[in-house]
């Protein structure tokens, strides 16, 4: 059997290494800039790099002079990054600003380790200038050393040496006593005591190894402290390359990254979701990068990833194992619904083991983490950043344990210290004060047509409401025109789009697949994607009716029948639906667009059989019946408009509009946004009693009341 390989540009014969840091401080950026300034530009600086600090975590500070507000006096002022936020991409608001004396005066509360949680207490009276950001608990570790600028950060590198049983020995050998070694502790006032006495025995050291967690690190400006933390990772990742370049990691790889493994996450992904019962829905992410496939496909994956995290950023993230699964079992569906329930079982038995007679109730107990060797990594969490994120954690995890095992044994977090930290009470009172999710984020909407009027309006409607939509639309320019409006406005994560002609089976699929892929599966199919024609039946040519019934009957047909394996799988969670966009003209009879309107109304039948057939596995299906949506609807944009003008005797211009207003028994105009309010309703749990209706949004037309 030939070696598998991976494909990774820095690798050698060895395992893939640890990016080393450069310097990036640019002297004529910081010219001029203030103190406060500094800290910010040396904080984005190191937040931004990725081979410095994970996402949101780390955090810096600068001692400085300020005046006090009510005596008029210079003050020292502790300027520390501020509770939540990232240092990459704060602004000076981010920091929390506290009176030094002040916070060196709380030394007199302190009478030892069990006093941590009151500690936190008393920093909000520390406060300088009123300030509203919330100190973090990590502030106890800058305002207790005696140095004016203080780095705190969690580089891959760093943490595979603190998460090491031969770290402390490396320690020594690259920086030869320049750079101390504290033994595991929660970041505190304890920690910060520590700390503190470390440096006052120790003198001249400078910066501190934190067993599991990170490095602390100080320097005289700004400047100089930015560039003593890049040097030190820099060292540490040089190190830890030199000792993994002719050995592979994890026991060399054993199972090959799969050739077909979009296809088989295509499958599995749905799957997974669906099996994820709980509170709220879950979206997924997928990794395939060469980290992920190297250590899920190396020879000690299944007992490393037993382990757990390290660092506590890693594991809040990704709790506290992964789930792995055997890729020759995925097609069995017991076998993956046993493993699921044998993960929640895990964790219940967890979180009985561990907690305490105060400990907030357990919380979901469904994996984050999923990795198959040979097809990546797959996270889920109850929005796609989470999810994301989740998965970019897992990933500095994999470089934790692939440098902490090229030295020494990887040592993951003690059990109890893990459980202490997830389910500390500081942390579930953050919780209870975050605002209730908004209703729609979990879900996943595919609406065909995605860049037309309606289809677009539904989409932003869903979006804004915290959903991931995949627009889907045969129109490619269009639809990277309104996919790209989205990314800005409700973010990158949450939008896709696929070019797809509703008329072929095979980009159908391909649309489909994509919302499995990049979400995770399906919730809500909004079938719109139309045209509309108008001409007196000796005038319908066979082309003409073919291409109505093509889009409007066969269109729907397909897209339907294409969303129904995912709408499937959430069965359990509380069902799925269907929404149709019919037209008036789908109930009430139509001169001079027969081919259009019987069309419709053949699609409308469909919706019936639908839910008839779609109602055992909890898939309502709902038309809505727009009439006259001429305002952002491209469909008034062509010969539709001058047809229906002429039908009408009136003029195609401003006239057409109120033509239709006034047809109307409210005497309204119907706009895309009407349109999409419905769709919503009917695609949301707000109608989950519902299925086989129609509701109509036409302003009011007596033709098309149904009875
Ligand atoms: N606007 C109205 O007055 C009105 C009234 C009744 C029903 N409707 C229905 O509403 C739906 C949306 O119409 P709109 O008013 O937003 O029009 P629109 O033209 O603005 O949007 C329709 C979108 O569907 C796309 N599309 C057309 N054929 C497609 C195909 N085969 N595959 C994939 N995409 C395709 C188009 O590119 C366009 O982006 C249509 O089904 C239409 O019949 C509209
Ligand atoms: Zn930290």
């Amino acid at each position: 059997m030939p070696t598998p390989t991976l494909d990774h540009p820095a690798m050698t014969a060895g395992a893939i290494p640890f990016a080393v840091p450069q310097s990036r401080w640019d002297a004529d950026r910081a010219a001029g800039l203030t103190p406060e300034q500094l800290l910010l530009y040396r904080s984005n600086l190191l937040g931004s790099d990725l081979t410095v600090t994970n996402f949101g975590g780390g955090n810096t500070s600068a001692k400085l002079s300020g005046t006090d507000p009510l005596t008029g006096q210079p003050v020292d002022v502790l300027w520390v990054k501020g509770s939540g936020g990232d240092i990459g991409s704060m602004a000076l608001d981010g920091f929390a600003t506290l009176y030094q004396d002040k916070l060196l005066a709380l030394g007199a509360h302190y009478a030892g380790p069990d006093d941590d949680d009151t500690m936190v207490g008393y920093l909000p009276h520390c406060t300088f200038n009123l300030n509203g950001r919330a100190a973090s608990i990590d502030t106890p570790l800058h305002a207790l050393l005696p140095f004016a600028h203080v780095d705190h950060v969690h580089p891959d590198a760093i943490i595979a040496l603190a998460a090491s049983s031969g770290g402390e020995a490396a320690t020594q050998e690259i920086w030869g006593g320049r750079i101390g070694w504290l033994p595991w502790k929660r970041p505190g006032y304890t920690l910060g005591v520590m700390l503190r006495d470390y440096v006052a025995a120790h003198p001249g050291v400078e910066g501190v190894m934190l067993a599991g967690h990170g490095i602390i690190c100080w320097g005289d400006s700004a400047q100089a402290c930015y560039e003593h933390t890049i040097a030190l990772i820099a060292d540490a990742a040089r190190y830890l390359n030199a000792r993994m370049a002719d050995r592979p990691a994890f026991g060399g790889l054993v199972v090959a990254p799969n050739p077909d493994r979009a296809a088989i996450v295509t499958d599995l992904m749905p799957r997974l979701r669906g099996l994820m019962t709980g509170a709220r829905r879950k979206l997924g992410h997928w990794s395939d990068d060469a980290e992920v496939l190297e250590f899920t496909g190396s020879a000690r994956f299944e007992q490393l990833a037993a382990l757990g995290t390290s660092c506590p950023d890693h594991f809040l993230r990704t709790k506290i194992a992964p789930l792995t699964l055997d890729p020759a079992r995925l097609a069995d569906q017991a076998y993956m619904s046993d493993r699921i329930a044998a993960y929640r079982a895990r964790y219940a038995a967890y979180y009985q083991r561990c907690r305490r007679a105060d400990s907030p109730a357990m919380r979901d107990a469904n994996p984050v983490v999923v990795l198959v060797p040979g097809l990546g990594r797959i996270t889920f969490a109850t929005d796609k950043t989470t999810a994301r994120l989740a998965g970019e954690f897992y990933g500095n995890a994999i470089n934790v344990i692939r440098g902490a095992e090229a030295i020494g044994e990887y040592i993951a977090l003690d059990e109890q210290e893990a459980f202490d930290i997830e389910y500390w009470l500081l942390e579930e009172a953050k919780l209870q004060r975050m605002p209730a999710p908004r209703a729609q984020v979990g879900r996943i909407v595919l609406v065909t047509g995605g860049a037309g009027g309606i289809g677009a309006a539904t989409a932003a409607r869903f979006l804004k409401d915290g959903a991931c939509v995949v627009l889907a639309d045969r129109d490619g320019d269009a639809l990277e025109t309104v996919r790209a409006g989205f990314a800005r406005q409700f973010g990158t994560d949450v939008v896709r789009a696929a070019v797809c002609d509703v008329t072929s089976e095979d980009q159908v699929r391909a649309a489909f697949d994509l919302a499995a892929r990049e979400f995770g599966g399906l919730d809500v199919l909004v079938a719109n994607a139309g045209i509309a024609s108008s001409a007196a039946i000796e005038d319908t040519t066979v082309a003409l009716w073919r291409r109505n019934y093509d889009v409007l009957a066969e269109g729907y047909f397909l897209t339907a029948r294409g969303a129904w394996p995912l709408l499937k799988a959430m069965k359990d969670q509380g069902g799925s639906a269907i929404v149709f966009i019919g037209s008036k003209n789908g109930v009430a009879a139509a001169a001079g667009a027969s081919a259009y309107a019987s069309a419709k109304a053949a699609a409308n039948h469909l919706a019936r059989c639908l839910a008839l057939e779609g109602a055992p596995h909890g898939i309502r299906v709902n038309v809505v019946n727009p009439d006259a949506v001429i305002r952002g609807s491209r469909i008034w944009d062509g010969d539709w408009r001058k047809e229906r003008a002429g039908t009408h005797g009136i003029d195609p211009g401003a006239e057409l509009e109120e033509h239709y207003r006034n047809r109307s028994l409210l005497k309204r105009d119907v706009l895309p946004d009407d349109i999409a309010e419905a769709c919503y309703f009917l695609g949301s749990d707000a109608s989950a009693k519902s299925t086989g209706n129609m509701i109509n949004v036409d302003a009011g037309n007596l033709q098309a009341f149904t009875r």
